[in-house]
């Protein structure tokens, strides 16, 4: 039997506890920190999910036997490499690999020699070499802080004057500090966006499916980014052969030449794509699941989640058939008035009792009040709700049909999610953000 830690608290962190529950090898299953939903299913240990001296603290004096890490936070401080260190198992990448998603001029310097598809690109780190450049520039432009700067720092720009605010910003303003005093200048693409994601175990990849997600705040892509609405899968432009040619032109070399550099790269590898005219092309790598892209995935995975992510850690995931059912899963987020802003926390939230058997509630920003009894919203993403079906209009139905018993003071969520007739098609740039 094997004793699980879980880091991070988010609803992806939920969906990989649900779905760890059902494994029948999973003993005991520890969340750091958790979230009034994994409450029941867990125990949630109050270790914040950056704090990898306390992580490996809990793991060692718990004897824990698997770390699954959700965000990428920690993975980019080198959580896999401490435990490694310490001889613990963990399923992620360590800092050298996640550097694929921590610094986005390496992953496209890196990609570019080995011809992977991708925007132009230009990085620079001296700030009026990078202004200049820009004014010598006409049209659409991104303007991408290096490192890691909570999904914002992609910044859209429709001609010069708007990339040299958002030069400004990043690296005068240091609006994303540290993470923006590099910036990577990029072809502006345009098409429908996918999340392709797969395991891997340091040479071999096994494919999940593949989903959309929608960052915006509002119906029809309108309002701020956000850290996520909502998400489908299957996306309509799906297809095996699309499948197979991503797998070959973009996820395959890079493991390859990550293996080849001494740095192998384990753990979940997720490709954001722009399907263009001329293909699919590169937008970015992250070193992990999506969020909320996993909450519709995993439910989706028909084999054991411990044993492809053992077999993941021992290097070997030739042996593991990995099976994905072909129904289709779509997931809304329930939001706190105000979010991606302001908020209030601490409000009590109704209807979860009414949720009908088939539909999945995955929780992230909700606690336990202090009595015990009653469920609180605690956070801006506050909970996803995932429905089924045989097709994207059956568990989009099933979807906003449960979603709709849910409330709090103030909340919302996107009532488009998986509308077919209003998919993102990856419009061009109207302003900075
Ligand atoms: P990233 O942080 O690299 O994932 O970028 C965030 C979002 O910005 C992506 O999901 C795309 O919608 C958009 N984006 C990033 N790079 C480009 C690009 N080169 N062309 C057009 N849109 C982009
Ligand atoms: N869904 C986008 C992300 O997880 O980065």
């Amino acid at each position: 039997m094997t004793d699980v830690l879980v880091v991070g608290g988010g609803a992806r962190e939920h969906a990989l506890a649900w779905k760890l529950r059902q494994s029948s090898s999973v003993d005991r299953l520890l969340m750091a920190p958790g979230n009034g939903g994994t409450a029941a299913i867990a125990e949630n240990v109050p270790v914040a999910a950056d704090d990898v001296d306390g992580l490996l603290l809990l793991a060692r004096d718990r004897c824990v036997d698997l770390t699954v890490v959700g965000p990428e936070i920690p993975l980019a401080a080198g959580l896999a490499n401490t435990f490694q260190q310490h001889g613990l198992a963990v399923f992620g990448a360590t800092r050298e690999a996640a550097r694929l998603e921590w610094s986005k001029s390496f992953a496209r310097c890196l990609t570019q020699e080995l011809g992977v598809p991708g925007p132009e690109f230009k990085v620079f780190s001296d700030a009026p070499q990078a202004e200049e450049f820009v004014s010598r520039h006409q049209g659409p432009i991104v303007v991408k802080a290096d490192g890691l700067a909570a999904g914002k720092g992609a910044l859209l720009c429709k001609d010069r004057e708007q990339a040299l605010a958002g030069l400004h910003l990043c690296m005068r303003e240091r609006a994303f500090g540290a993470a923006g005093d590099t910036v990577v200048l990029e072809e502006c693409l345009v098409g429908p966006e996918i999340s392709v994601f797969a395991f891997c175990d340091g040479e071999r990849l096994s494919p999940m499916v593949a989903a959309c997600d929608y960052k915006r705040a509002l119906d029809g892509d309108h309002g701020l980014n956000t850290g996520g609405m909502g998400c489908y899968t299957p996306p309509t432009t799906w297809t095996r052969q699309l499948q197979e040619q991503v797998q070959r032109t973009i996820m395959q070399p890079t493991v390859t030449a990550m293996t080849e550099r001494g740095t192998p790269y384990r753990g979940v590898l997720y490709a954001g794509l722009m399907l263009t005219d001329e293909g699919p092309k590169l937008l970015e790598f992250n070193c992990r699941l999506g969020d909320p892209e996993a909450q519709v995935l995993l439910p989706l995975l028909e084999g054991d989640l411990l044993s492809v992510m053992q077999a993941c850690v021992e290097g070997d995931i030739s042996r593991y058939e990995s099976n994905w059912s072909d129904e289709a899963c779509v997931g809304v987020v329930l939001v706190s008035g105000g979010y991606p802003g302001d908020y209030r926390r601490g409000l009590p939230l109704y209807g979860l009792r009414d949720i009908d058997d088939d539909v999945l509630v995955f929780h992230a920003g909700t606690s336990v009040s202090g009595t015990g009894n009653t469920l609180l919203a605690d956070g801006g993403r506050v909970l996803t709700v995932v429905g089924r079906g045989n097709d994207l209009s059956g568990a989009r139905s099933r979807a906003y049909a449960n979603i709709g018993k849910i409330s709090f003071e103030d909340s919302y969520y996107r009532r488009d999610i998986a509308e077919l007739a209003s998919l993102p098609q990856g419009t061009p740039p109207e302003s900075v953000r």
